[in-house]
């Protein structure tokens, strides 16, 4: 599968959102990286629906929504309606998985899962094939900026494993700490999607940092 870049917003000044999206438009990134955060199923609060529908009116490249929130059913019609092209749950927030990426399908949108750091990758045996994308975490989620933890090349390889063990495809996406001193790595261990939130905006050239990440 090709590689995608996905910067992720979070990083992203804000008071200049016009300004930043406009940069990822004109950019060799393929993705907005969109991280939503409810205060209860990580300890951080992000960004909501205003702000989403602000993006979407600038945006000219697909929308990867990553849901960090509990209970993510009651949302997706939401989602759908903002313009999101991926969605992303959390294995550890839904209890009727099957079920909430049968909604995601059913409002034709990209239906992802993502798993944190502790949660292992053969949990997601009964349900890779349904998957267009597996968003292993490679931070414990919630913030931005932290430190990549090393156990995430091992587990990319188990997944890969999976995937091809069941003869299906399905995108293999990085989400924390990826810089330009993991990404051929990752790539290597079969990633073919890398998020970078301070890596790009918090760059001197963002753009330069963009093109590192593709080795
Ligand atoms: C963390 C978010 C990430 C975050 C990555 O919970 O899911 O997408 O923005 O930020 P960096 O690239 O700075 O680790
Ligand atoms: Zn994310």
């Amino acid at each position: 599968m090709s590689l995608l870049i996905a910067p992720s917003l979070l990083a992203a000044d804000f008071a200049n959102l016009e300004r930043e999206i406009t940069l990822i438009n004109n950019s060799d990134a393929d993705w907005f990286h969109i991280d939503v955060m409810d205060g209860v199923f990580v300890p951080n609060i992000s960004f909501g629906m205003p702000v989403i529908k602000a993006i979407q009116k600038y945006a000219s490249k697909p929308l990867d929504v990553h849901l960090m929130i509990v209970d993510p059913d009651r949302y997706v019609s939401t989602f759908a309606s903002l313009g999101a092209s991926i969605l992303t749950v959390h294995y550890e927030a839904c209890t009727h998985l099957n079920r909430t990426i049968q909604i995601i399908k059913s409002k034709d949108m990209k239906a992802g899962v993502a798993l944190n750091p502790h949660t292992p990758v053969h949990l997601l045996e009964d349900c890779i094939e349904d998957l267009d994308l597996v968003c292993l975490m490679s931070v414990n989620p919630g913030f931005g900026g932290q430190t990549f933890i090393e156990n995430t090349y091992e587990k990319i390889k188990s997944l890969k494993g999976l995937i091809d063990a069941k003869n299906t495809t399905c995108n293999i996406e990085i989400d924390g700490g990826v810089t330009d001193a993991n990404a051929s790595k990752l790539i290597a261990c079969g990633a073919n999607v890398l998020v970078a939130g301070s890596y790009v905006f918090s760059a001197s050239d963002p753009l330069e940092n963009i093109r590192k990440l593709r080795g």
